[in-house]
């Protein structure tokens, strides 16, 4: 048994045969990706003692099974067997997985981060969460492995709705393969504040785009039958102070922007699950917040599954419970002991608690989790690496380009200096509970130390140098560190090209403290990059970052590419860029501004140190009773984002939308059809010599009297042209999208009047302009 939990993925593998370290690295690689699947699939057939948690349980019997039937009779078919402390299991956490010993009902998975009893004696499974953003967290602990998808910020720079799908349905089917039926992915809190650590987690700061993508990220994941959700539920825009801030934000702003993004994701994705966040909105935790979790999620959106709270984010009982939070995680502190004392009180009505047990169960029939039920398998790290290295291909943006310096020539190349970022060996990832972990380890520590811990930057074993050097055979490549400026700048001289990797690396639990490229250990980037640029015209900055940065280099290298946290094979995804065998076709979700002070927040709101952590160990009470709020007001509203630089009038370094190619379109004969769903008709042209795709953009003004910033995102299409190939492209616009939140009427309002639709390849370049009436 032990063998073969551990025998499932190349690593593994590697340390079962090869401990004794006695063949080379890349030997024992190459021998263990030969043999790996095949080898684990024999194995497993042959000893069948091995084998034996693959086993299926006992198909579960009961009206409930009967698939004919929706997911709502099924659960009320279910509901009438169970007894009170059954529903309740269903209603709460058992502890983080170091609280509570496996039980043969939980060992099939790894233990991931949550974890719901179920009921064993219906037929009724555990629900066994893991973190799951970019890829399944924390397989490595249990000798597993997982792809590390590129940071959901670079897919969503791929605009991208068919590799949205592919992304969530990889993390699926991973989850799957690791024993877990539920993932804790889905994140889509907009880019209000870029130097949230958390930004690489997000889908960048337009509503409609990330809502879009996230919606396709979630039908992809649950996809392999697993409860998909979408988090976190509403206005954790900032790390600093998460469990403690009181977000205030006027309802039709709120509804506009960071809720519209929420919307989109529920409504077209139908995740089984939401989790809402540990901030206050507008007086109330949100996790306890009546507005967020009935008014608008439950009744507005007709939301059918369950809300789950952040972890430690339940803050009272009957309160909650009244609000709409559905399930307590990760523990049971008030939705156990105390919540069966409610209902038997008559505090918490038998209707209230019967709505969230059908809630709970009818997502588990609707998601697939209970007529497929878990199996472990082997995870393909072939295939995930290809999966990974064609988002990332999707997602890196070209920001500049000069006397075209991409794609390298290798026949005309004879010496290459790679600087900076330990691009040797790796690159980096986003931290936090989003973390995964790289196969052997950190890749910057020496074998055998490299576990992982919180808050550490984590490398992944994929090599920019070797890709480069793979690339340009003929070539000399040199490798610098970039922690002395100046010995770099000596490297780099008299190279035919500088390639400097340079990184900012962000984290859940911290937010940056400014857009600057870091300063790590003394090794000042932005002087790493002017200096090399000074002494080499042919400088080329590869950025790894979740966040914009500011470059006060801007002008100096010839060429800049966005690679973002690049995941498991994100070297070759930036060398066939680097070397033209992918022509980029990435834009930006982020605005990058000028500088911090043209941000609507020059600086983050702090906590103050009551607000910021509890003295010593929080006791549960204290934990449950919550931080004292600080107060941080969204007095931008629904300017976020491009909508704020727009309506400040505030020039900005890379607009949102904005991405070059190694080819060129031109835009033609924009027509707009003012039909009930409104539709842009226009044609985009290949104008070069490369084939390429372009993302082509559709923005539109609203009449004055609805007075919203000047434009807004209102649709896109990636279109596939060869060289010098044109198509005609429609964009049907959704009628929401055209419409302003009416809060008196609680719903969206297309108001009479004159709008003009705008078209093109970015935010700030749009050719086409056509107005029409709608009424
Ligand atoms: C994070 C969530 C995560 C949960 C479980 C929380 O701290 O905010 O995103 O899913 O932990 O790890």
């Amino acid at each position: 048994m032990v063998v073969c939990r551990r025998v499932d993925n190349v690593v593994a593998i590697e340390e079962l045969f090869f401990e004794g370290g006695f063949m080379k690295r890349s030997l024992r690689r190459a021998v263990c990706k030969v043999s790996a699947i095949v080898f684990l699939s024999l194995f497993c057939m042959a000893v069948p003692g091995l084998a034996q948690h693959r086993q299926k349980p006992p198909k579960p019997t009961g009206p409930w099974m009967n698939t004919s039937l929706s997911p709502d009779a099924r659960a009320d078919l279910v509901m009438k067997a169970m007894t009170l402390d059954e529903k309740i299991a269903l209603l709460h956490g058992v502890g983080m997985p170091t609280d509570d010993p496996l039980t043969p009902e939980n060992a099939p998975s790894n233990r991931g981060v949550g974890y719901v009893v179920g009921v064993p004696r219906l037929g009724i499974p555990g629900i066994d969460m893991s973190d799951a953003a970019y890829g399944v967290r924390s397989s490595q602990a249990n000798g597993r492995y997982s792809t590390a998808l590129p940071a959901n910020v670079a897919a969503a720079a791929s605009w991208d709705t068919h590799a949205a799908y592919e992304y969530g349905a990889l993390i699926g089917r991973e989850l799957r393969a690791q024993g877990y039926n539920m993932s804790l992915g889905g994140g889509v809190d907009i880019t209000r504040e870029p130097r949230n650590g958390r930004t690489f987690e997000y889908l960048g700061e337009d509503p409609i785009l990330a809502g879009t993508l996230v919606a396709r990220l979630i039908e992809g994941t649950q996809s392999a039958h697993v409860i998909g959700d979408i988090k976190h539920y509403a206005f954790n825009d900032q790390e600093s102070g998460r469990n403690a801030v009181n977000i205030h934000i006027g309802e039709r702003a709120a509804r506009e922007s960071d809720l519209l993004a929420f919307e989109i994701g529920v409504t077209e994705g139908h995740p089984a699950a939401v989790m809402c966040s540990y901030n206050r909105v507008n007086g109330d935790f949100a996790c306890e917040n009546k507005y967020l979790l009935t008014d608008v999620l439950k009744n507005d959106w007709k939301f059918p599954g369950f809300v789950l709270s952040d972890w430690g984010g339940t803050h009272s009982t009957e309160k909650a419970s009244a609000a709409g939070l559905d399930n307590e995680q990760p523990g049971r502190f008030f939705y156990e002991a105390k919540y069966k004392a409610a209902v038997e009180a008559g505090k918490i009505p038998a209707s209230e608690l019967d709505d969230h047990v059908h809630r709970v169960l009818r997502s588990m029939f609707a998601a697939g989790v209970i007529d497929y039920p878990r199996e472990r398998s082997v995870v393909d790290p072939f295939a995930g690496l290809v999966v990974a290295r064609k988002i990332e291909e999707g997602g890196i943006v070209l920001l500049k380009n000069e006397r075209g310096a991409l794609p390298l020539d290798a026949a005309k190349l004879h010496s290459i200096a790679v600087i900076g970022a330990h691009s040797d060996v790796g690159m980096i990832s986003g931290g936090g509970s989003a973390q995964v972990d790289p196969p052997g380890g950190n890749a910057i520590m020496p074998p055998g130390q490299g576990a992982t811990h919180w808050q550490e930057q984590i490398w992944f074993p994929t090599s920019p140098l070797k890709a480069i050097e793979a690339r340009a055979p003929e070539a000399t490549v040199t490798y610098n560190p970039g922690v002395d400026p100046a010995a770099a700048a000596a490297a780099a001289k008299g190279a035919d090209v500088a390639i400097v990797f340079a990184y900012q690396w962000e984290s859940e639990g911290m937010d940056l403290p400014s857009l600057s490229l870091p300063v790590y250990k003394g090794v000042d980037q932005n002087a790493l990059i002017t200096q090399v640029a000074a002494v080499n015209p042919h400088t080329i900055v590869v950025l790894e970052t979740g966040s914009p940065v500011t470059m006060p280099w801007v002008d100096a290298p010839a060429a800049i590419l966005e690679a973002w946290y690049a995941g498991s094979d994100g070297a070759n995804a930036v060398g066939n860029v680097l070397f033209g065998a992918v022509n980029p076709s990435g834009k930006l979700p982020n605005t990058f501004p000028l500088k911090e002070a043209d941000l609507p927040h020059p600086t983050i709101t702090m906590p103050p140190p009551a607000s910021a952590h509890f003295d010593g160990a929080a006791t549960p009470e204290q934990w449950a009773h919550g931080l004292p709020p600080f107060q941080v007001v969204y007095d931008e509203g629904i300017k976020v984002g491009y909508k704020w630089y727009d309506a400040e009038k505030k020039p900005v370094l890379f607009p949102f939308g904005y991405g070059l190619s190694y080819t060129t379109y031109s835009y033609s004969n924009l027509q707009v059809t003012p039909e009930k769903t409104v539709k842009a008709t226009f044609t985009v042209a290949n104008t070069g010599a490369r084939d390429g795709a372009e993302i082509a953009e559709v923005y539109a003004t609203l009449p004055a009297s609805a007075q919203e910033p000047p434009k807004r995102l209102v649709g896109w299409s990636k279109v596939w042209l060869k060289a010098g190939e044109k198509k005609s492209v429609t964009v049907e616009i959704d009628p929401k999208y055209l419409s302003i939140f009416d809060v008196a009427k609680n719903d969206w309002s297309l108001l009479p009047g004159e709008y003009t639709l705008m078209v093109g390849g970015s935010s700030q370049d749009l050719p086409l302009k056509a107005t029409v009436d709608l009424k």
